[in-house]
């Protein structure tokens, strides 16, 4: 029987080396809407036809954007036609949070907290992928972001390395199912090793300056933790880490993913980051590129035009490339494929892609994830859920209330507008006839000063009904809410601001979205607010004078139906934040995982001019419950530095209806061989109650949980120490209890 490995042996033993080079070059294939504007500098008419060349004559081992299955089909005989070894292609694509389904975007997911949901979710998007013909996904991000001002925020999981690290795994085994390659599941693709959300200044693709303790104990983890669970491949970051840019790091590529992880899959590099070894002054050219870029073990290469790689047999030739790595290279990429079975089944069936695409199952998995997602900022006087029999008119303000393209967010291609629920149809369809149901956009949208690189493909960028009259519109809007029995009003960023190449400077709500919340706040209607968002948002003012805010987040294609349910109390919100939410740009960054410092009692006052302290917490989100702790305790008092001890807690919804509360665990080190955070997640568990049950949850601590990377020894030490347990439902909790560890 031909096992794999002699099977990319013979294929290996009869390739060239410009079929090497070929195999692990990977082109975008774009084929724009006529006229429209390139995002990125290429010939939008030449670039196709230059990639078809390529794929005609073995020179693309593998291509990304073609999400059409006949299309893919095309280029798949074209490759196999072309090439002389009959090597298929292998087709990628951002899967980020759904295909055609929509998703709420990733930092939602995170925020529920809910393995099982975000698995769910991501096992809908790999069916849809799969069934187009897409056999790998860039996803997911597990960047950690701790400054909100970087837009790439929105496609990850926050700012906390066990809850990014749970995420990771979740969306790994959503992507991939049981193994890789069965069916129904694409290669999951963790990016951006390593580092990326810790750009200068939050300014996308700057470079990343981290400590040694800061990738081993923050960034890495939930890197670490994907390639555990399987994932068949990772991709570079652009950026340079320590002065060494990604696409050329052989200490992240071959000693630590590979040689310290036991990694097994493949590497791709991200767009243009091998030529972009010149761009940074890493290169001499494109063939020291390449030659760097393949020796640092950068397998294949993502390029739009003008591929390093293609200089790869100069490279061999002139000895700079190694010839070992080279193979090693091919060699890897050629299990991928044999692995998904492409040699078998090149090809993907159109017509069952069309029924798969229109599974409305996946919408309701888009909706309960969105359910799941929101997370409750304030409910003053228990305004929410509201009581549809005694409301009888609403009114619906702001823009992004009604913007099908907004609720699906940013990292969106092929999805379908007229499937897509807004928060405005959501809510009429479910307050029901008896019920006025207005919306007034009040204000203009507001542009991004610079252009987007996602506008070159349409529909990307918002814009205001013709003959929109904003003085007009304001003042409609607040007559509206004045008239009205309750004022629902949905701010946020519009979803071209957010994403990649989307950094900010401010945190403020963009145009005039906050004069119309004041406006309408001043009408005494009672106001709901929705916030559609990627990052936190600057809302002291409206967390003091508005008493519900509800964060709905960029909910996905059933998202207005889910923002629906939570405000009427179909369901309740459980979510909690996945990072800490800043008063203001100016604390930025503030995470609650510090080190305690000098005078911790004035941590909340080390500004003259703003509190310190975060407006809401990590980890926080009220619901509609009312949960209590009690009876925490561990099973001993003191372990050794290799024991584990098992803490529990009794907790208790003591509200009047059914609620989820996410429970979680931190820890704190109160001495040590270096200065540990005050406290850190290490256990969380998201849990259904009924109004009055109880129940008791166990949490194991042991070694994992205490261990950590100290930058004196440099390398991994559990301390012998007293540790602080905190159990609640933020990063806030109080309920603590203690244990001992005593050296073995
Ligand atoms: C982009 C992004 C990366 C994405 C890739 C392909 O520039 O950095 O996350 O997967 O290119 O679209």
């Amino acid at each position: 029987m031909e096992t794999i490995q002699s099977q990319v042996d013979e294929l290996i033993s009869q390739m060239t080396p410009a079929e090497k080079a070929g195999q692990l070059t990977q082109y975008f294939y774009f084929r724009l809407p006529p006229g429209a504007e390139p995002g990125l500098d290429f010939d939008a008419e030449q670039q196709p036809r230059m990639v078809e060349s390529a794929v005609g004559e073995g020179g693309a081992g593998s291509l990304l954007f073609v999400t059409d299955p006949a299309e893919i089909n095309r280029l798949q005989r074209l490759a196999l036609e072309g090439n002389r070894l009959g090597i298929p292609l292998l087709f990628g694509f951002d899967v980020i949070h759904g295909l055609r389904t929509i998703l709420p975007v990733p930092i939602a997911m995170a925020a529920s907290w809910d393995p099982q949901t975000i698995e769910r979710g991501q096992s809908v998007a790999a069916r849809e992928a799969r069934a187009v013909g897409i056999h790998w996904t860039f996803a997911p991000m597990v960047d950690i972001a701790r400054d909100p001002r970087w837009g790439r925020i929105v496609e990850g999981a926050g700012e906390d390395p066990y809850l990014g690290a749970a995420v990771a795994v979740a969306q790994v085994r959503g992507f991939q199912g049981g193994e890789l390659g069965s069916p129904e599941s694409v290669i999951a693709g963790p990016k951006h090793f390593a580092g990326y959300g810790g750009a200068l200044g939050g300014r996308d693709y700057d470079e990343v300056n981290l400590s040694d303790s800061e990738l081993w104990n923050v960034y890495f983890p939930p890197f670490k933790a994907a390639v555990d669970a399987g994932a068949g491949n990772v991709m570079t970051a652009y950026m340079g880490l320590n002065g060494i840019p990604a696409g050329g790091n052989r200490w992240l590529f071959t000693e630590v993913l590979r040689e310290l992880w036991g990694f097994k899959g493949f590497v791709v590099s991200d767009a243009n980051v091998v030529r972009s070894l010149v761009t940074h002054g890493f290169a001499a050219d494109l063939t020291d590129a390449a030659a760097r870029a393949v020796n640092a073990g950068v397998d294949m290469e993502m390029a739009v035009s003008d591929a390093a790689y293609a200089h790869l047999p100069e490279a061999l030739e002139s000895g700079a490339a190694s010839p070992e790595a080279v193979d090693a290279s091919v060699r890897r990429v050629l299990e991928a494929k044999i692995r998904m079975g492409l040699f078998d089944a090149p090809y993907v069936d159109e017509d069952r892609a069309r029924e798969v695409l229109a599974d409305p199952a996946h919408r309701d998995v888009a909706r309960i994830a969105a359910e799941r997602s929101a997370v409750l900022l304030r409910n003053e006087d228990d305004l929410l859920p509201l009581d549809a029999s005694s409301v009888s008119s609403i009114a619906v303000i702001g823009p992004l209330a009604d913007s099908k393209r907004d609720t699906i967010g940013p990292w969106v291609f092929d999805f379908d507008l007229d499937e897509t629920v807004t928060v405005l149809e959501g809510i009429r369809a479910k307050a029901g006839d008896g019920v006025r149901v207005d919306h007034a956009r009040g204000i203009r949208v507001v542009q991004r000063e610079f252009p987007s690189m996602f506008d070159m493909f349409g529909r990307n960028r918002p814009s205001d009904p013709d003959g929109f009259d904003e003085e007009a519109e304001f003042q409609q809007a607040v007559d509206l809410a004045r008239g009205s029995d309750v004022a629902v009003v949905v701010v946020g960023e519009w979803q071209n601001m957010i994403g990649e190449a989307a950094s900010r400077s401010s945190l403020e709500l963009p145009g005039r979205q906050l004069e119309l919340l004041q406006a309408v706040v001043e009408t005494g209607t009672p106001v709901v607010l929705l916030v559609m968002n990627g990052r936190p948002l600057d809302l002291r003012w409206a967390a003091a004078h508005v008493p519900a805010i509800l964060d709905i987040w960029y909910p996905g294609t059933h998202g207005g139906a889910a923002v629906a349910n939570l405000l009427f109390g179909e369901v309740a919100p459980g979510g909690k934040l996945p990072f800490s939410w800043p008063r203001t740009v100016g604390q930025v960054p503030m995470v609650y995982a510090h080190a305690r410092s000098h005078e911790p009692e004035n941590q909340g006052r080390r500004y003259w001019d703003e509190a310190s302290t975060p407006l809401f917490p990590f980890g926080y989100g009220l619901s509609y419950g009312r949960f209590e702790y009690a009876n925490l305790s561990v099973d001993q008092p003191a372990t050794t530095s290799g024991g584990t001890v098992t803490v529990s807690v009794e907790v208790t919804n003591a509200g009047d209806r059914e609620a989820d509360e996410v429970v979680q665990l931190y820890l704190g080190q109160r001495y040590g061989s270096a200065l540990r955070p005050v406290r850190e997640l290490k256990g969380f568990q998201r849990i259904s109650l009924s109004p009055g049950e109880s129940r008791t949850l166990e949490f194991r601590v042991g070694p994992n949980e205490r261990r950590y990377w100290n930058a004196a020894v440099r390398d991994w030490v559990s301390d012998p120490s007293t540790f602080d347990v905190w159990v609640g439902g933020d990063s806030t909790a109080e309920l603590a209890t203690s244990f001992e560890v005593t050296q073995e």
